[in-house]
């Protein structure tokens, strides 16, 4: 058995797609009841589970060999890994396949790097069998901005460099293979897309994909962090959003991992096929 945490986030839902189409038993969990009914419906196992809930987190992990584990980013994510880690060691757990991000070490300067490193220290220490998925920035991010490119016919780009982004599918089909293949113990996958893209590409490609005009705007680091704030995000994370942002001016988001090819035995998704797929997401 595996226990999918995280099983409707950006990650997690594609993962569970990933298992099921290679036939594996796979249990996927949810904080909300409300997407028990939804998940059961792909043809999994499916339980609640809470981060804040230490017997919740065992329960779902009972019988499990293997684990998925990923938060969104959240201040609190440190603690509620360790919690979930706890809890796949109480439950017999053997191999824990953990989401962090690029350039998460013990050498990191940046606070996510730091707050992902931590955990892994942590998961290292624990005694049990690790993975880490470390992926750059998801090509998922631009539907956060569908509705404003659909009605404004604008792309605000909070990086304004090049970025390598990946498809959170081709994350998800890495850790599917960590967690079914042989070899994937003691592994750290830094995950990128295929070629580096800047905000410039990103306007001009919606624009083909959408055969209308949507320019480039710059968005500032302090619009971009008041932004994240008045949607709700702790104001520590999204000044490390802002930090790990101000990389990409730099080039320091350009670099190109073969990881994808290497575990996956094909090239890492392009951009471009993911907008023309969402083409009428940023349309009204
Ligand atoms: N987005 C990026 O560009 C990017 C780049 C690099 C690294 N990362 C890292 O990737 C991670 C985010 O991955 P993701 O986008 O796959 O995650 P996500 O979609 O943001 O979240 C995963 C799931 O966590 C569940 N959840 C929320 N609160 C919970 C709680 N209290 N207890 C249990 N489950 C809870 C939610 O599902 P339910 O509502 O069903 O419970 C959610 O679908 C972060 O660590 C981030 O730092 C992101």
């Amino acid at each position: 058995m595996i226990t999918i945490f995280g099983a409707t986030g950006n990650t997690g839902a594609p993962l569970v797609e990933a298992l099921l189409r290679k036939g594996a038993p796979i249990r996927a969990a949810t904080s909300d009841p409300g997407k028990l009914e939804s998940l059961r419906a792909k043809g999994c196992e499916a339980v609640t589970a809470s981060y804040q809930d230490q017997a919740s987190l065992e329960r779902a992990c009972a019988e499990a060999e293997r684990i998925y584990l990923v938060t969104p980013a959240h201040i609190d994510m440190r603690r509620w890994k360790a919690n979930a880690i706890a809890a796949a060691k109480a439950a017999g757990v053997r191999h824990v396949v953990l989401a962090t991000g690029l350039g998460a070490s013990p050498k990191a300067r940046l606070t996510f790097g730091k707050w992902h490193s931590e955990t892994q220290e942590l998961l290292k220490s624990s005694g049990l069998d690790w993975t880490f998925i470390q992926p750059t920035y998801f090509m998922q991010n631009l539907l956060w901005q569908a509705k404003t490119i659909a009605g404004e016919g604008v792309y605000k780009d909070d990086l304004g460099g090049p970025v390598a982004w990946i498809d959170a599918r081709d994350i998800a089909d890495v850790a599917a293979e960590a967690l079914t293949g042989p070899g994937h113990e003691g592994q750290a996958y830094g995950l990128t897309g295929p070629e580096a893209l800047t905000g410039q590409d990103i306007a001009r490609l919606v624009s083909e994909a959408t055969g209308r005009a949507v320019r480039w705007v710059l968005l500032p680091p302090e619009d971009a962090k008041a932004g994240m704030i008045a949607a709700g995000m702790h104001p520590e994370v999204a000044a490390a959003m802002v930090e790990l942002a101000a990389l990409a001016p730099r080039g320091y988001l350009a670099g190109i991992e073969d990881t994808v090819t290497r575990v996956l035995g094909r090239p890492a998704r392009r951009f471009s096929d993911f907008i023309k797929e969402q083409a009428s997401s940023f349309i009204n």
